[in-house]
């Protein structure tokens, strides 16, 4: 009985979120793109990276599917009962040559007793957007 115990509360309850989309560039004839999910901290006002994924080159002028996973674990702070997932698309699809742009999409906020979370379907258009100042999440 004590061993079961110790083994509920031992356990790591971790979610699976999942996110699919598309994006699209109309300005260069090629653009690099990367993905960062990221977990949002409301009370620390900090972000914790869950995972990146290059894209690498795209072309322009058409829609490129994409996806990107990550498990969320151990909760989100003490208070907190629920996941607060953010993407950020970093890209280059800018009329400035070597500049970078970026997209901040907050979602839904996920219990933390969730096994998964899929969003999916998502449309971004890149062309020269820029959310928040480049260096905004340093530790891309
Ligand atoms: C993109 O993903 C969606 C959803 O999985 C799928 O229906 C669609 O066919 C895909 N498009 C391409 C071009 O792969
Ligand atoms: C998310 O998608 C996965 C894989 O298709 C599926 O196993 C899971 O049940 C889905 N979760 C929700 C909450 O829809």
């Amino acid at each position: 009985m004590i061993f079961l115990v110790f083994f509920l509360i031992s356990e790591v309850i971790s979610t699976e979120i999942y996110i699919q989309g598309s994006m699209k560039c109309n300005l260069n004839s090629n653009f690099q793109a990367k993905l960062q999910l990221l977990e949002k901290d409301l009370i620390y006002s900090t972000s914790d990276s869950i995972k990146l994924k290059e894209l690498g080159e795209k072309a322009s002028h058409v829609s490129h599917n994409f996806s990107i996973k990550g498990t969320f674990e151990g909760g989100d702070g003490l208070f907190d009962t629920e996941y607060e997932p953010l993407l950020v698309i970093y890209h280059n699809c800018m009329d400035t040559p070597g500049s970078w742009g970026n997209i901040v999409r907050s979602f839904k906020a996920v219990p933390i007793s969730a096994q998964s979370a899929n969003f999916t379907g998502l449309t971004f258009k890149l062309d020269n957007r820029r959310d928040v100042p480049p260096n905004k999440y340093s530790h891309y």
